[in-house]
């Protein structure tokens, strides 16, 4: 597929045919995004392929609750978990989440998770939430759902098991000194996937030489 075109249509699905999906064509995938790049080349990435259907209901229980509570905060005009104002609601009720819900008719999910002794986080010290250290898993998860899209799949990359990552930790065998970064789930989507994505136009987030700076605008004497 071309980059650009890849690029420009790789939205998330969340709804899936009832396909198979090969373990080989999973393999293929993690070949190809294992290319990814991160900091100092550590590559500090496992990955767990969740097959067990126990297990995935397990799993899709621990995620259930944080859904609730993000659907909560959005209905509450919030953005829920974000590290500068988010209030946590206890008494969020159930929102429903077709993922979720049909958890183990997914073709595939995967388990995501980053060695922290890989990670050189150069923002760990700051006053703020930890930001760098993402960017060490996350181009990798990135490049899954291109890959996955190459092979004519469709898929979504979900944290909201990080949340819940200590229940969910021992009944995924997850290391020591290991975080949960994303569950990816994968599969052939239901229907024509959505080729034209929402989103906000380069102009509207770039600015000359400071972030207050003059738009950047195409054209370079204009
Ligand atoms: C870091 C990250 C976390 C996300 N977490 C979730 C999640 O927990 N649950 C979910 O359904 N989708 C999740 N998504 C998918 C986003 O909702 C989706 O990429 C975004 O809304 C754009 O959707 P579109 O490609 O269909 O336009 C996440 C995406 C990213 C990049």
């Amino acid at each position: 597929m071309d980059l650009d075109r890849a690029l420009r249509t790789t939205g998330a699905v969340r709804r899936f045919s009832d396909t198979p999906v090969e373990r080989s064509t999973v393999h293929a995938i993690l070949d190809s995004a294992r290319f990814a790049p991160s900091g100092g080349n550590r590559q500090p990435w496992r990955v767990a392929v969740i097959e067990r259907p126990a297990t995935r209901r397990h799993l899709a229980g621990l995620m259930q609750p944080v859904w609730d509570e993000y659907v909560a905060a959005a209905q509450q005009g919030r953005r829920g978990f974000n590290p500068v104002d988010h209030e946590p609601i206890d008494d969020a009720p159930h929102a429903p989440n077709e993922l979720l819900d049909h958890i183990e008719q997914v073709p595939v999910v995967l388990a995501v998770a980053v060695d922290l002794r890989e990670l050189a986080v150069m923002d760990g010290e700051l006053e703020r939430v930890s930001i760098v250290g993402g960017a060490s898993i996350y181009p990798f998860c990135w490049s899954i759902l291109l890959a996955a899209h190459d092979h004519g799949l469709g898929g979504v990359m979900t944290t909201f098991l990080s949340r819940a990552e200590p229940e969910a930790a021992p009944l995924l065998g997850l290391p020591e000194h290991h975080a949960l970064a994303a569950t990816i789930v994968l599969g052939v989507p239901e229907g024509d996937r959505v080729t034209k994505l929402s989103r906000r136009t380069a102009d509207t987030f770039t600015t000359i030489d400071r972030f207050d700076g003059p738009p950047l605008v195409s054209g370079r004497d204009s």
